[in-house]
């Protein structure tokens, strides 16, 4: 501790000084504040504080003219923060008790007001919601701008066949069209479940004050509306501790990254020489500083591997929240540095891959290739016999016979002549080749959600259709 043990002088000097006898421990004061990592909400500080000002001056708690005071001044220091002059400084603690210090520093005592009918408590809880409302906006607009890249794509390549897997095993054959519309389901839902996070975080805390409200006649409803809130929030005790809309933002982050970790994990896979699926553009690559042959799909690795922190994230706030007494905390000046990083990390990874979509190239021969092996129309042909009046449980049977006999040929099912096929089964005719293909057994899974083209072609069209009804 020792070179911690150098407090500040004057305990006054603090915003809370008054009924302190001796000054902060220097370290005491470095470990409890914020103001490093909070100061990024400062410009919702100013905006929270811009409309209490003017609400206490429209309930006559303020005069006009100390509230055109408190209004230039306010103004006047989202310039210095925005030109980067600010004074910011650890003694005051926090970006709140920064911005309103300074505020008297400017315009004198009539600075000092500001803070009346209000606590730190219901401030800050009001910047969290301002500043994450900002953030799910444009992680909306990015999540969108993923989406339509992903159908314009699905729309190409709807014709366009590979394998499907289960198990990584191939399965049955898929068009890539139904492959990347998939991935747009799981996005869809991401929006949707972002879209109802914003609901409960645009709610306005401010005018809950320390936890009881306060005894000054505010207007909540007021300030709530010149905040763009939906409403101010119901219980003041609840208001300064609710931290529920950060975990749901953090929940829906974690799940928005598992699901690229999956979109990420297949890119690899199909960029790596054993599949070969897809060429991704050397912009989203890096070499190898060892080994001159390497391209790495290192965009698509790291997006799979930032789903561990924002993993980390939820549960941190999650840990944070449990079994805390009401109302407010210390805990939850700990809530910000995992929102804020979950926030980042969420927005770069959808610039990564709104970037990256588009640019994709699949090797439709390569695709067609792997899909024709592996006895991928086993299903169909088993199928084929059902309509011919065997049942099921049969084909099944009679499907695996064959399957083991053309391995043991060292040909795939379609390879086989129409002699070898009927040893299996006399219900077998020579229209037997026209399922075995592979476009036959894609056109056949022809209702909605199946791979056929013409389903994929009108999936497309109801995806653009809902995206563009976000507005
Ligand atoms: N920096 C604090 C936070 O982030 C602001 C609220 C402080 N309130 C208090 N009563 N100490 O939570």
């Amino acid at each position: 501790m020792s070179k911690d043990t150098n407090a500040s002088a004057n305990p006054a000097a603090k915003l809370w000084g008054g009924r302190f006898s001796e000054a902060t421990d220097a370290f005491v004061e470095r470990f409890t504040a914020s103001v490093n990592f909070d100061q990024r909400m400062a410009m919702e500080d100013i905006q929270g504080s811009l409309a209490h000002a003017q609400m206490l001056s429209e309930v006559g708690v303020l005069t006009a003219d100390e509230y055109q005071q408190i209004d230039g001044g306010l103004r006047a220091i989202a310039g210095e923060i925005e030109a980067g002059e600010f004074p910011w400084s650890v003694q005051l603690e926090d970006v709140h008790m920064n911005i309103e210090a300074r505020l008297t520093e400017r315009i004198g005592a009539t600075g000092k007001k500001l803070h009346t009918g209000r606590s730190r408590n219901d401030q800050v809880a009001t910047d969290i919601r301002l500043w994450l409302r900002g953030r799910i906006d444009l992680i909306g607009a990015e999540l969108t701008r993923l989406q339509e890249g992903l159908v314009e794509l699905a729309e190409r390549e709807a014709d366009t066949i590979m394998p499907g897997f289960t198990h990584l095993q191939s399965a049955q054959p898929v068009t890539f069209g139904h492959h990347l519309l998939a991935w747009n389901e799981m996005l869809s839902r991401d929006y949707e479940r972002l879209m109802d996070c914003r609901k409960r975080v645009n709610r306005s805390p401010l005018g809950a004050a320390a936890l009881a409200g306060t005894s000054y006649p505010i207007d909540r409803a007021r300030t709530a509306e010149l905040l763009g809130f939906d409403a101010p929030t119901e219980n003041s005790l609840d208001s300064v501790s609710d931290r529920d809309f950060a975990i749901e933002f953090c929940a829906f982050s974690a799940l928005l990254l598992t699901h690229l970790s999956r979109a990420s994990e297949e890119l690899v896979l199909w960029t790596s020489s054993q599949f070969d699926f897809i060429d991704l553009p050397d912009r989203f690559c890096t070499g190898s500083s060892i080994m001159p042959q390497k391209k790495n799909p290192d965009v698509p690795e790291l997006v799979r591997g930032k789903t561990g922190r924002v993993n980390g994230h939820l549960v941190a706030l999650l840990t944070l929240m449990k079994s805390q007494p009401l109302a407010y905390n210390k805990d939850n000046q700990e809530d910000k540095e995992p929102l804020y990083d979950a926030a980042d990390t969420a927005l770069d990874c959808l610039r990564a891959f709104a970037d990256m979509v588009p640019a994709l190239k699949p090797k439709k021969a390569n695709m067609l290739a792997a899909a024709a092996q592996g006895f991928s129309t086993a299903t169909d042909l088993a199928d084929y016999l059902v309509r011919k009046g065997v049942a099921f449980r049969d084909a099944h049977e009679i499907v695996g016979q064959s399957v083991s006999f053309a391995i043991e040929q060292g040909a795939d099912l379609a390879e086989l002549s129409l002699e070898q096929l009927q040893q299996f089964s006399d219900a077998i005719g020579g229209d037997v080749f026209e399922v075995l293909t592979l476009e036959g057994s894609v056109a056949a899974r022809d209702h909605i959600g199946g791979t056929a083209p013409s389903q994929v072609r009108a999936a497309c069209a109801r995806a653009k259709r809902s995206i563009a009804a976000r507005g």
